[in-house]
């Protein structure tokens, strides 16, 4: 297995603003020194309580924060020395979807214009070659070419979310990474956007950190769990090992609540 993705002693504070001048009253340490690393066609859960670093977690994966300390590496180089073609290079590897594509999308994009933006960033498809890889992404995510000309607006949460997917999938990633990628959608919809997320894992060989409140969504999908809580990683452990034995006090509470035993995992 390849490690794609690492994040090594990982840290991010923010400052903690107050008051009517919003003056700087300290830091919160949204993520604190926390290691981990995802390789080819691994599946990694993030779980733990709202406020917990996750999302912060994601952004620093993808580049988009800087740490405060430790590095996030790509395919073993850090994010902030990557340069022009190859920063570029780094951000087609790793893609990402968010909970609320509406936020992602250009609202005045059409599915064929969002689908085919990253195809030519990233010089990939033009022409003839373009049209056939944005019908093969949306066949992808079982929509219809019929959506080529439709605005997000246009679109119901599912579908939008499965446009999100797909524009993620437009550069052949070698990692995704989810934040909530379900959580706005209907429970069957979220069991299909699993099962494709679950296909790609196996038959493209792709990364996957996935990110959900659902833990039983998590457990059904992912191989290995990790469990935050307050910007430290409280464990990481094969998906039987955290549901069956559980090696804290904070992961058994959050299987309790989840009522998740392995009979129905
Ligand atoms: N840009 C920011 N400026 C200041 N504080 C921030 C910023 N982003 C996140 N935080 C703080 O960092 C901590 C972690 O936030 P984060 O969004 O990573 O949590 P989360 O685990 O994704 O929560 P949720 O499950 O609610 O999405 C929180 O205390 C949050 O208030
Ligand atoms: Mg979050």
């Amino acid at each position: 297995m390849t490690v794609i993705l690492e994040a090594v002693h990982v840290s991010k504070s923010f400052p903690r603003r107050g008051g009517v001048l919003r003056r700087q009253l300290g830091a919160v340490q949204a993520v604190e020194r926390v290691s981990l690393a995802l390789g080819t066609g691994e599946s990694l859960g993030l779980v733990g309580e709202s406020g917990s670093g996750k999302t912060t977690l994601a952004k620093l994966f993808i580049g988009l924060l800087r740490p405060t300390e430790g590095e996030v590496l790509v395919r073993g180089a850090s994010w902030f020395r990557l340069r022009g073609g190859e920063r570029l290079a780094a951000r087609r590897t790793v893609q990402f979807v968010f909970q609320d594509p509406m936020n992602s999308l250009n609202p005045r994009m059409t599915v064929e214009e969002a689908l085919s933006e990253p195809l030519s960033i990233h010089r990939l498809a033009a022409g003839a070659s373009r049209r056939a890889r944005v019908d093969a992404l949306l066949e992808l995510v079982r929509l219809s070419t019929s959506y080529r000309r439709r605005l997000p607006r246009e679109l119901s949460g599912g579908e939008r979310q499965r446009v999100g997917i797909a524009r993620a999938l437009a550069v052949e990633p070698a990692a995704l990474i989810c934040d909530e990628p379900i959580a706005s959608l209907d429970v069957s919809v979220g069991a299909q956007i699993l099962e494709l997320l679950r296909a790609l894992c196996r038959e493209r060989r792709l990364a996957l950190l996935f990110i959900s409140h659902d833990l039983r969504a998590v457990a059904s999908l992912c191989r290995r769990i990790a469990v935050m809580r307050e910007g430290k990683l409280l464990e990481l452990a094969p998906t039987e090992q955290i549901v069956n034995r559980p090696g804290h006090p904070y992961t058994t509470l959050l299987l309790r609540s989840a009522e998740l035993d392995l009979d129905q995992a």
